[in-house]
């Protein structure tokens, strides 16, 4: 017997890419491109291979659960600065934890979060569709129900929580919202995320705020976040994790280390998560990302070079498969009419490999999934590279 609560759900939107392209065979001759997978190509800050060098020494230590107070005062530091938090609101002792990654965090928010019932029954995990696909397994294998809540052009590319039923809502154990959003790009502002936290009080839930694109902005504003949102309202915390990476901000995915924030119960809880099942990012790494979040000029620059490559896809692409420049993130998202057909096509003819939109999205009883007839190209390679994949794009579709 095995724990088969993941049931039906697909594991991972990369491995059924990999099962549809297996038998297609790229051109010969033609650079394969990459833009399947989010993973930021851009050259990494110099400081980085300097600090885990002058760490070197602490590879010899077991690394402790939570980091070190000088990583957690980093990260209360810029979570201070970037959204403009009151002094004091963040006690880096109470408020931060280190995780490895957001990725395990956003699956054990499930493990904190759902309790074995809520009012006598099975408890409800909402998230937006289509989503990232750990969502779906943090619901899953801590027994809850996923309620898939559409992100479509029609809601804005956000789910719309005010149309979910109060009966799901007071099963609801945990509502994941990733802003400036995965696939689509689109920011939930201010209003919303206070909306949204004013429900989750409600009815007694706690909110993961996915913002590990938060850096990637294109907007006049940087994109709110979701203590931002807590401060406004008055600085109260209650019922909000925030989930936050360098692995965007600073171009380091291998470099697996970033916090979450919220309030000292919560957080908490999901130190003694943790502490059973998670894994300590080694110190050496801890030194480095201390520093990453202690500097912001690197992002800056990062974020700069993501916005020249938005306006070479609008010079390239224009109006066609309804491009649009999202407000944040680093995805495009196209409507090609039928994704998978399109992921095939651009493999086979000009070699480079997007993912076709269905594979983030869930199957609906009706046979719908509002992710089908889109594909997700991530512009993580240097301009010339994404330049030269949108115009074989371009020529093939
Ligand atoms: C929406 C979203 N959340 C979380 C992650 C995980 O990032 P990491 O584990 O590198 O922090 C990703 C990675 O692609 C993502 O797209």
């Amino acid at each position: 017997m095995v724990n088969n609560r993941i049931g039906q759900f697909h594991g991972s939107a990369f491995s059924r890419l990999a099962d549809l392209l297996g038998p297609v065979k790229p051109p010969a001759g033609l650079a394969e491109i990459n833009m399947g997978i989010g993973e930021p190509q851009h050259a990494q800050p110099a400081m980085v291979a300097k600090i885990l060098a002058e760490n070197a020494a602490l590879w010899s230590k077991y690394p402790p659960v939570n980091a070190t107070p000088a990583f957690r005062t980093a990260c209360a530091g810029w979570l201070t600065r970037r959204f403009g938090l009151p002094a004091g609101m963040i006690d880096p002792e109470r408020h931060i934890l280190s995780i490895a990654g957001t990725k395990e965090a956003l699956f054990m928010a499930g493990l904190v979060a759902v309790p074995e019932t809520k009012g006598r029954k099975r408890p409800v995990v909402l998230m937006p569709d289509p989503f990232y696909q750990v969502y779906v397994g943090g619901a899953a294998f801590a027994g809850a129900e996923p309620v898939f809540l559409p992100a479509t052009a029609e809601t804005g590319f956000l789910p719309d929580f005010a149309k979910v039923p109060a009966e799901i809502l007071d099963r609801t154990a945990l509502a994941y919202l990733c802003s400036p959003a995965n696939p689509q790009g689109a920011v939930a502002s201010l209003d919303y995320l206070q909306s949204l936290i004013r429900l989750a009080r409600r009815h007694d839930f706690i909110l993961a705020f996915d913002e590990c694109y938060t850096e990637l902005y294109y907007t006049a504003e940087p994109s709110p976040g979701g203590l931002e949102a807590c401060a406004r309202m008055g600085g109260d915390m209650a019922n909000v994790l925030t989930f936050h990476s360098l692995s965007k901000r600073s171009s380091v995915p291998g470099l697996r280390s970033g916090f979450v924030a919220g309030p000292a119960d919560l957080i908490q809880a999901f130190l003694k998560v943790r502490t059973f099942g998670g894994v300590a990012s080694p110190l050496p790494l801890v030194a480095t990302a201390t520093a990453l979040w202690n500097d912001d000029a690197h992002v800056a620059e990062n974020r700069a070079l993501y916005r020249r490559k938005y306006e070479v896809a609008q010079r390239i692409l224009g109006n066609r498969f309804g491009f649009y420049r999202p407000d944040g993130g680093f995805y495009l998202w196209l409507d090609v009419g039928d994704g998978e057909a399109a992921a095939k096509r651009l493999w086979g003819e000009a070699a480079i490999r997007v993912l076709p939109g269905g594979y983030l999205g869930i199957d609906g009883p009706d046979g719908g999934n509002p992710g089908r007839q889109y594909i997700r190209a991530a512009l993580v390679h240097d301009v010339d590279t994404v330049s030269e994949a949108l115009q074989r794009i371009s020529q093939v579709l």
